[in-house]
């Protein structure tokens, strides 16, 4: 089969980071495993740049990785259990968890120094293509799904794509800020790329989310970089280095984004694909509206 020209098809999910804005919980299970309603966030990740298109899933992985790499796995027991039950639907739900047609590769970050370095972790398995990046604690709620968005963005510009929104200025501090020239309502020439700034400093207030896709360019850069913010090794300062050679742009996603890495989009992520759940969300609106709040 020839792939497409403009298609992506492999994607990397950096999931070797310490989560330690989310302990206890994150104290011996990856915080990509918190399930928001019945599925873990890795999940909604991975259907996301399955939808997109991506085949090929780059787990960039830490200590914890087990429960990873056991979800997208198969479970022989529970499936000849189910099997035997004659519970069908449940037996759709395991099996539909990963396709036939996807792969899921595993790669150590032996030592968790940045995001950047994270993403040079998978730099031999993407060899020279362009690729997706997507931090699964970022759930992004979109139709299209956000990176599916992003592909066809990619398929029109052929250059590395970061998914951007719009922050209040005192949050400036938790994200990558961009600045550039717009080309149209929603794509941005980059002309500068700024991690974590303080708002006095941010050149704009258009924030990147967990969403890239990357020219192989990248690896270059980031192998580069000295360490930077927190002295890790910044995704973003790659990208800086990235945006004196190549067109970088950002795309601002229809959507929504829940911040999961934090406790309280992690509720808020809970609370809204609850109600939104063909299953649950009459019940579980009757019981908001119950409680005393
Ligand atoms: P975060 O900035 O959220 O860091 O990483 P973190 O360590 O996971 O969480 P906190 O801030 O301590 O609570 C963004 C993404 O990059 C991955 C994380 O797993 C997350 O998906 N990451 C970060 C790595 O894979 N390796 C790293 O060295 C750093």
């Amino acid at each position: 089969m020839t792939k497409s020209a403009g298609a992506i098809t492999k994607a990397i999910f950096p999931v070797a980071g310490l989560g330690t804005r989310f302990l206890p919980a994150t104290k011996a299970q990856p915080k990509e495993m918190m399930p928001v309603v019945d599925k873990p966030l890795i999940q909604y990740a991975v259907e996301e740049a399955y939808a997109a298109g991506v085949r090929e899933m780059i787990f960039v992985t830490g200590r914890h990785k087990r429960p990873i790499e056991d979800h997208f796995d198969m479970t022989f027991e529970l499936e000849v259990a189910l099997e035997q039950a004659g519970k069908q639907e449940l037996l759709d739900v395991v099996r539909s968890v990963k396709p036939n047609d996807m792969e899921c590769i595993y790669v150590r970050q032996a030592q968790a120094l940045g995001l950047g370095h994270a993403v040079l972790c998978g730099q031999r398995l993407i060899g020279n293509e362009p690729f997706a990046v997507l931090l699964a604690d970022d759930l992004m709620v979109g139709q299209p799904p956000v990176l599916k968005q992003m592909v066809d963005q990619f398929a029109e510009w052929r250059a590395s794509i970061l998914a951007v929104q719009e922050v209040p200025a005192e949050q400036t501090r938790r994200y990558g800020i961009v600045a550039g020239t717009a080309v149209n309502d929603r794509m941005l020439d980059v002309s500068r790329i700024v991690e974590k700034p303080a708002p006095e400093d941010a050149p704009s207030r258009l924030a990147v989310a967990g969403r890239y896709i990357l020219t192989p360019g990248v690896f270059h850069e980031i192998a580069n970089q000295p360490r930077g913010v927190g002295g890790e090794i910044q995704l973003t300062d790659g990208i800086a280095g990235l945006l004196r050679r190549e067109k970088v742009f950002a795309y601002r996603y229809e959507g929504k984004r829940y911040d999961c890495g934090s406790k309280e989009g992690f509720l808020e992520a809970n609370v809204e694909l609850a109600l939104a759940h063909p299953h649950l969300g009459a019940g579980f609106r009757d019981y908001l509206r119950s409680i005393d709040i």
